[in-house]
């Protein structure tokens, strides 16, 4: 039996189990998701992998959930680093676990965390949990981080075959269309359908992932909820794609903590960004799977010199694809009193403090949400799957930002880069957007939306 448990229970009567996909981009969301579940009165479980577990371990302490694990499946000689590997044996051995764990948690009197009342799940792993969860009479919701478009977008699916726009065998685009799929956000452009955007990635799969998808638009019919983490104000009308959709966006960070993460944000960027002027530094950060080529992450430190403003740039040790990291000759010494390099940022807090003026980002979901409701203007560079779609929303949409464009050979070069900022500096339009869009979220978190939200979701779990 490898199930284990970390900490002590709170008393309430709800008790969620939460089961997010073993990826960063997924984990820091449900567990921001549990916090807000808490707050608002129900008790939380938190179930991953054994690795991922004991990853947040050490980063921060989730004392007011309690946190168990299963392992993921993978061979000591399987490459744990394979994402989609990881993902595929998780999705596995999920369905052997589950059903026992969730008895175990149930007849255990000593952990005395009371029943457990209801199953929230990643959607991408939904498809057996939602099953289990019936099968035990809980309640069951499935928790969508992704953005509105892309809801809408698997939705669709159907019509778009009907219509002979995508093969129903691989996704295939057969007719180039750029498809309106909400009356408030921008067409979306074929060639950004996620299943189309495999990044460098070499195992990604077009077909599997669209295969995958279409089951997703099944899936999605059967949950008492779908919880999504966006706010009413992004797309007005998304929250009609569904009958059974709960806004829950944007997430607020725990405390102002950020929570959930594998690795620990370098604090001592924060010092460094009292001593800039406000609104001065480009704040760079590409998630936690994006990766650049040597030659393009030159190509970016080469236009961060040429720029000459102050830079946080956040580097994990991964981040160029293959090899580690090598700077331009002589890069670190001549940019010393510019900018400071950290291997992985305390996001929330450095997109939260006065000296931030923009943010260059592969615009996955949770920073494009965390920069909205900072009031960020962003530098879009986007890298795979649905990052595309989320820099059109960004540009073109709610109009908070400016696209990298690489040139024919595929490079955003040092000029590019430079061009871009200086633009989204001098924009005075943009800035006043994104202001305008942090206060909507803000208010929505606070007054009647997300929070309110949260508490008819409880007060639900609760009956
Ligand atoms: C992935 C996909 O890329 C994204 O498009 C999808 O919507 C969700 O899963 P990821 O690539 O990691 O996630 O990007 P993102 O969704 O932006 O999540 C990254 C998280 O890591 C953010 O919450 C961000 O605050 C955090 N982060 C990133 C840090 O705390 N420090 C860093 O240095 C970089």
């Amino acid at each position: 039996d490898h199930t284990s448990i970390s900490t002590s229970p709170l008393q309430a009567n709800a008790h969620v189990l939460l089961l997010p996909l073993p990826l960063q981009g997924h984990v820091a969301p449900f567990m921001k998701l549990g916090h807000q579940l808490v707050r608002h009165g129900s008790k939380v479980t938190f179930l991953t992998t054994e690795s991922i577990r004991s990853q947040i371990e050490k980063v921060d302490e989730e004392e007011h959930m309690r946190i168990i694990s299963i392992p993921d499946g993978l061979a000591l000689e399987d490459d744990h680093k394979d994402d989609n590997r990881l993902v595929q044996s998780f999705l596995h051995v999920i369905p052997g676990h589950l059903e026992n764990l969730i008895r175990k948690t149930n007849e255990d009197e000593l952990i005395g965390t009371g029943q457990i009342t209801c199953l929230i799940v990643d959607v991408v792993l939904s498809r057996d949990p939602i099953e289990i969860a019936e099968k035990m009479g809980l309640k069951h919701a499935i928790f969508f981080p992704s953005a509105p478009g892309v809801l809408a977008l698997i939705l669709h699916l159907p019509k778009l075959i009907a219509a002979g726009i995508i093969d129903a065998d691989d996704g295939t685009v057969e007719k180039n269309e750029k498809i309106q799929l909400s009356p408030n956000l921008p067409a979306m452009d074929s060639a950004d359908f996620i299943w189309k955007r495999p990044g460098n990635k070499s195992n990604f799969n077009q077909k599997d992932v669209f295969q995958y998808l279409l089951l997703v638009n099944q899936i999605l019919k059967v949950p008492n909820w779908v919880l999504c983490n966006w706010f009413h104000e992004l797309d007005p009308s998304a929250n009609a794609l569904l009958p059974n959709i709960i806004s829950v966006g944007p997430l607020p960070a725990h405390d102002g903590k950020s929570t959930g993460n594998f690795r620990s944000g370098d604090l001592t960027c924060l010092p460094w960004l009292d001593r800039q002027s406000p609104g001065s530094v480009i704040y760079i950060a590409f998630g936690s799977t994006s990766k650049f080529s040597q030659q393009q992450f030159h190509e970016l430190a080469f236009g961060l010199e040429l720029i000459g403003k102050p830079f946080l740039w956040a580097v994990r040790s991964d981040f160029i694809d293959g090899i580690s990291i090598e700077y331009p000759d002589g890069f670190q010494d001549r940019v010393k009193n510019l900018g400071k390099i950290v291997n992985w940022a305390p996001q929330e807090k450095v997109l939260a403090h006065p000296s931030i003026a923009c943010y260059m980002t592969h615009c996955g979901w949770n920073s494009t949400m965390e920069s909205i409701n900072m009031g960020i203007p962003m530098l879009c560079w986007p890298y795979f799957g649905d990052q595309f779609w989320n820099k059109s929303c960004v540009c073109y949409g709610w109009k908070v930002g400016l696209e990298m464009n690489p040139d024919e050979g595929g490079m955003v070069t040092k000029h590019e880069i430079k061009r871009k900022v200086d633009e989204l500096l001098s924009d005075e339009g943009i800035k006043a957007n994104a202001l305008k869009l942090k206060e909507l979220a803000q208010n929505s978190a606070y007054e009647g939306g997300s929070s309110k939200n949260f508490r008819d979701f409880v007060a639900q779990l609760m009956l």
